[in-house]
């Protein structure tokens, strides 16, 4: 049997806070899928503000490596706290970058599994609308199938990790069908070739 390569994915949180819930989500993943999955968490702290002057070659260098990481990735996973019942600006900005040019950029058509957190007991689903939509708009695919708001989250870290068993189920699910996806896509890549 020829050895296969585990998929490649991009994690990006959005938040940049040390002791953030959303990251300690995207850690616990890592962890969960290693083996199965090379989750590579994308720090978005160097990613510049975006500015259209400076795209194609003109793009700063730490956005060129996000780009390069994304194009070579089978598929990304997002995790979001609510800021202001929408998308935090770091996430956005990230994505802004990424789905440049529109249509042909490397967000085009590639899965992406997305998550939200919140300390509150009933936040996060306007936030993952959000992301949504910003998603669709550059053509890139939700993973529908499954979806994770993690609500309540300050009481189900522990020590940088998702403790909660319940939360953790949710979340797993969303990474397994973003897996069954870029699974189904090699399938019919391999029956097209
Ligand atoms: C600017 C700002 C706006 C926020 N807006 C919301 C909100 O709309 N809904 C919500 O549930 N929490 C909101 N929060 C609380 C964040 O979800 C909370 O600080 C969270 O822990 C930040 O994510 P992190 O732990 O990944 O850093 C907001 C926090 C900030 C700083």
């Amino acid at each position: 049997m020829p050895e296969t390569t585990p998929p490649r994915l991009i994690g990006m949180s959005g938040s940049l806070r040390a002791g953030s819930y959303s990251n300690a989500v995207l850690a616990t993943l890592r962890e969960m899928f290693a083996g199965t999955a090379d989750l590579v968490i994308w720090d978005l702290a160097p990613i510049p503000l975006y500015n259209q002057d400076f795209e194609g070659e003109k793009r700063p260098a730490p956005v060129k490596a996000m780009l390069a990481a994304i194009a070579e990735a089978d598929g990304l996973v997002l995790c979001a706290p609510e800021f202001n019942h929408s998308i935090p600006g770091v996430l956005k900005n990230a994505l802004d970058w990424a789905s440049r040019p529109a249509f042909t950029s490397v967000m085009a058509y590639k899965p992406v599994a997305i998550m939200a957190t919140s300390p509150g007991a009933q936040s996060g689903a306007r936030c993952l609308e959000h992301i949504k939509v910003a998603i669709d708009s550059m053509m890139a695919r939700v993973v529908l199938a499954r979806e994770c708001i993690i609500t309540s989250v300050a009481t189900k870290i522990r020590e940088g990790r998702l403790v909660d068993e319940t939360s953790l189920g949710f979340a797993c699910g969303v990474v397994e069908e973003l897996l069954r996806e870029i699974r189904l896509r090699e399938m019919a890549k391999s029956i097209v070739d």
